[in-house]
């Protein structure tokens, strides 16, 4: 399965930019990820719908939109308008099933994430109806953490059930990937890989995406 790169840019310079994801665009970019967080779900504010919204207009990159945010539901119109996947935490209070259909009659693909502390088990009813499941290998809140390699075993109990099913769900994993990480993701099932410091610290963010997608 080929693996597709959604560069975080949580730790990006805003100023910076626009150039920075032409730099990501011609490397082959599968996805931009972009972590909304608002100070109550998690302990970190980062950015909303307008900051989409003008990166939306300045790239073609599918946009991956991680909402780290409490009840869901009461954003998703906005959010799909400027969204190419759309994707919430199940422990975030929002009623899951009711929230991903919605995402879908928004015409956005639907992701659901799950927490470090919470069992991959917990979504499996929810499966078919989810184009994405994001397994958090940090803390959500943060760039530059170090990945958990409890990780790993979620996604392998995710893609034993996709697989076992005949569901075509993609699974992303998100928080502390590097080259070192990338490839234990990988063989664990993941096939979707957020990188967001080890991307935007690196001297050359091209040649960065297209080594990660070589792994
Ligand atoms: C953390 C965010 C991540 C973060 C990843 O809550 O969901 O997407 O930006 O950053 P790195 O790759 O630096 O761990
Ligand atoms: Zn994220």
């Amino acid at each position: 399965m080929a693996v597709k790169i959604s560069p975080s840019v949580l730790t990006a310079d805003f100023l910076e930019l626009k150039k920075d994801i032409a730099k990501l665009e011609s490397a082959g970019t599968d996805m931009l990820h972009l972590d909304v967080m608002d100070g109550i779900f998690v302990p970190n504010i980062s950015f909303g719908v307008p900051i989409i919204k003008s990166i939306k207009n300045h790239t073609s990159i599918p946009l991956d939109v991680h909402l780290m945010i409490d009840r869901p539901d009461r954003y998703i119109k906005q959010f799909a308008e400027v969204s190419d996947i759309l994707g919430f935490h199940c422990e975030a209070g929002s009623d899951v099933e009711k929230t991903l259909k919605m995402i879908k009659e928004f015409g956005c693909k639907a992701c659901l994430t799950i927490k470090p502390c919470t069992p991959a088990e917990k979504i499996f009813d929810y499966l078919p109806l989810c184009d994405m499941v994001l397994v958090m290998s940090v803390e959500p809140g943060f760039g530059g953490q170090k990945f958990m390699p409890q990780a790993l075993e979620k996604i392998t109990a995710l893609r034993n059930e996709i697989d076992r099913r005949g569901l075509k769900t993609d699974i992303e994993v998100d928080g502390g990937i590097n080259a070192e990480t990338a490839p234990l993701a990988v063989k664990a099932g993941a096939n979707v890989l957020v990188a967001g410091s080890y991307v935007f610290s690196s001297d050359d963010m091209g040649k960065t995406v297209k080594e990660i997608k070589a792994l």
